[in-house]
Order: C-alpha cells, then structure tokens, then sequence
C-alpha cells in the first residue's frame, strides 16, 4: 500500500500548500531583493529560510518603501498581514509602486480570499503550510515581472503573435466516459514537456470531475477557477502565476475547479481566452475534456489544431465514437485535424482493429494496449511513460508524442527536470 498514494493529499477536495523539504533553491531572479513580513517570529523565520540568502526580515510595509526607495522590491506577506485591513499598508504601496511586488502567504487559501488579494495588487497567494518550490517559484515569476520581461506581464489575447507563431492545440476528447482520455493526454502532456524546447501546457477541462492532478500527484494551489475569477485582469503574467508545475517534467498544469459546483462559472469563451493566452507563449497546449459535447467542449475543438477522438475496444465506444463523429462531421469540424486514437487495442475482446476502423470509416492513427501498469501508475500519481517507460503502453505513447514533436528530432533538447 506504500507505494500508492490513497490518501487526503490526492483525493482531498482542498489543494494543500504541500511539504516540501526545507531546501534553498537558486533559480529565483538573485537581483531583486525580497523582505519577509510577518508578525509571527517563528512563521517570518521559516519563510525567509525557505527563500534563502536573497531574503530579509522586515518590521513593516512602510519599512519595504524607505529603504527600496526607487529599486524593485518583492514583498512576502505572511498570514498576519493576510488578516489585515488592505495588508497593512501593502495595497496602498503597491498600488503606488509599480515595480514592487508582493506574495501573499495566507491560513487558509480560498476563492475569495484569492480574489480579494489580486485585487489588492498582490501577484499570488500561497496557502499554509508553504511549499518551498512553490515558494520559490512564484518568487521567479514575480520578480521577473518586476525586472523587464521578455514578455510583458500585461500582454493580452488581442497581442497574441501571428498564427505561424503560436502554439498548437491538442484537444483529446472521447464521446465515452471512460475510454482513456485523462490517462492519454496526461501523459501526452508530459512527452511533449520532456521533447519541446518551449513550455508545454495541459489543461483540465473537464470541468466537472477532472482529475488530472490527481493523475500527477500534484497539490495544486490554483485552479482554472482563479483565472475566471479575476478574469478582467488575466494575462499571461497572471495566468502563468496559476499553473502548477509538475516537476519530473515541467509540464505546466491548469487544473480543473475543486468542486462541480465551479464548473458553471467557466463558459466557451473563458475557456478559449485562457487557451488562447496559454498559446502565446508555450509550445503546446494539451486539453483534456469531459465525456460529453458541451459548449465549452465544442469551442475548444474549434480552436485545435488537432483533435484525439479517444476510443476503447467495445461496442458501446465504437458506437459513441461513430455518433462523435458525425457531430463533428455536421459541425463542420475539419476531419484532417481528428485522429482517431484506440485504447486497449490488444485486448482479447474479439474485435479487430480493422473492423473498427471500417464500421467508423477512419483509419487509426495510434493504438494504445491495454496493459495493468496503467491503472498502478495512475494510483501512484505517477504518468506511465515515466513509471515504466519500458512498458509497450509507455512505447505506444512516446509514439503518439512522435505525431507533434519525433523523439529523434527531440534528442539532444534540454530535458525539463
Ligand atoms: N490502456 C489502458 N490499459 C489499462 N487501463 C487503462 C488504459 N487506459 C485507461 N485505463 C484505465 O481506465 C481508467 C479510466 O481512464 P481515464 O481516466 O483516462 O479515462 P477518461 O476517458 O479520462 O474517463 P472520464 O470520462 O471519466 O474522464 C484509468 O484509471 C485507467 O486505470
Ligand atoms: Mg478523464
């Protein structure tokens, strides 16, 4: 039972700050200077030791303005700043001060909570107990932004580069619940990640029960939720900030809302808006969606580049599929950008792949076997490819990944951590 991971963690219903261990990392930009304010001794000392030599404690806000009297400057606000009216003085500065910038760390991270932050000028808030990467990582991306960066945080959707220099979409969808969809694109998303030289971003859109992080084992402190929620002010700046990073790959994540209830907030165009930023800058975006055609569903496959129509080995999926694609056929869906995708193809069902593709009239362009390590991998939160990559399942998936970016052309690009 050790090695697979039942617990609150990852079927929980809260995102936990997680526990990383007490590590000093170093990839943070080392030439702004951060200052840690927090009425708590002990808590304002764990934090600027988990943000390392860059860090300083601080009395107050208006101890921040004084001495950074014209330089930028990164604020992390503790939890009894968190509880304080307009953060003690913060939302004034940084409303004043562009180039300081501030992290909120607060008890407990809820919606509003979040909401009411980013309206405050705060840039991310992270939930107690703090995870050191995490930490340390939306410092990077903070004070990035404070310094110049390559790409301004304020780009919007109407900035987005010229088609030719955008990123691809990749939508895997199956008219079956079931059929594979969340198993394919998550480890689509961490292939793609580990081969491209740009960041490779997967999105849950199935909005209602995605489990996505689940299948990454990550915690996330954000979810597609907190984009819509502040969705006046999203651009690329702040949508990065939302991502989750999984780390054996550096595959980005928009995880799905934490409750059903949330899906309703997020409509066709929210969720196009988000994709459409998200491929501004990264290589490739992967979406996973629900088992169904919804509005959100169908602006998604109109916005792809490239559609996986997930089927499984049994009649009702092959039935499911043929209705899916004469759907898609009436909507005047571009058949070139459909590929048809059959999951546990090995199977003994006593159907053949060829009566398949005949009854559906599509050849299929990727076989996946069905194999036991999927369902152990996806207990362990740990993607096939990468839990074993030996696995014919695990080949049958880089050769799906061969269909974006070719393993051969990929050799020798930097691999993610
Ligand atoms: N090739 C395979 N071999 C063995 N098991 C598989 C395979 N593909 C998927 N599974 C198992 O089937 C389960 C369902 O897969 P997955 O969650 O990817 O389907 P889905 O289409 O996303 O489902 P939903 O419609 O509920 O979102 C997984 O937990 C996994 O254990
Ligand atoms: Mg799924």
């Amino acid at each position: 039972m050790s090695e697979y991971l039942l617990n609150d963690e990852n079927v929980g219903v809260r995102p936990a700050g997680g526990t990383g261990a007490m590590s000093t990392f170093t990839n943070a930009e080392p030439n702004v200077p951060i200052v840690v304010i927090e009425d708590d001794p002990a808590m304002r000392g764990r934090l600027v030791m988990q943000l390392g030599e860059r860090a300083t404690p601080g009395d107050s806000v208006a101890h921040v303005e004084s001495r950074f009297g014209g330089s930028p400057a990164l604020m992390v606000l503790g939890p009894s700043i968190a509880r304080e009216p307009g953060l003690a003085g913060a939302e004034d500065l940084l409303a004043r001060r562009p180039d300081i910038g501030a992290i909120l760390i607060a008890d407990q991270l809820t919606t509003d909570l979040f909401q009411q932050a980013i309206r405050s000028g705060v840039r991310d808030v992270l939930g107690v107990p703090v995870d050191t990467g995490q930490l340390n990582e939306a410092v990077r991306r903070v004070a990035q932004t404070l310094q110049g960066p390559s790409r301004p945080a304020g780009a919007s959707f109407e900035d987005e580069p010229e088609d030719g220099e955008r990123g691809k979409v990749i939508t895997v969808f199956s008219t079956k619940g079931g059929a594979g969809k969340s198993v394919i694109a998550t480890n689509l998303g961490v292939l793609l990640a580990q081969r491209s030289e740009g960041p490779v971003a997967l999105v849950d859109a199935d909005l209602q029960f995605g489990d996505v992080a689940v299948m990454l084992k990550l915690a996330p402190q954000h979810t597609i939720v907190d984009a819509v929620g502040s969705f006046e002010r999203l651009d690329v700046g702040f949508l990065e900030n939302l991502l989750a990073t999984h780390q054996p790959s550096g595959l980005k994540v928009l995880p799905a809302p934490l409750e059903p209830a949330f899906a309703d907030q997020i409509g066709a165009d929210q969720m196009n808006r988000i994709v459409g930023l998200l491929r501004t800058f990264c290589s490739y975006v992967v979406v996973d969606t629900p088992a169904y055609f919804n509005e959100v569903v169908l602006g998604l496959i109109e916005e792809s580049d490239d559609v996986l129509l997930v089927a499984g080995m049994d009649i009702p999926n092959i039935k499911n599929v043929k209705i899916g694609l004469q759907t898609l056929k009436l909507l005047n869906t571009p058949m070139h950008k459909v590929h048809l995708v059959l999951n546990r193809a090995n199977s003994k069902v006593k159907l053949e792949v060829g009566e398949v593709e005949r009854t559906l009239q599509v050849k299929a362009e990727a076989l996946i076997p069905s194999d036991i390590v999927v369902p152990q991998s996806v207990n362990k939160g740990t993607p096939v490819v990468l839990d074993a990559p030996r696995s014919s399942i695990a080949k049958s998936l880089e050769q799906l990944a061969d269909m974006f970016i070719p393993a051969s052309e990929a050799a020798g690009k930097k691999r993610r951590r």
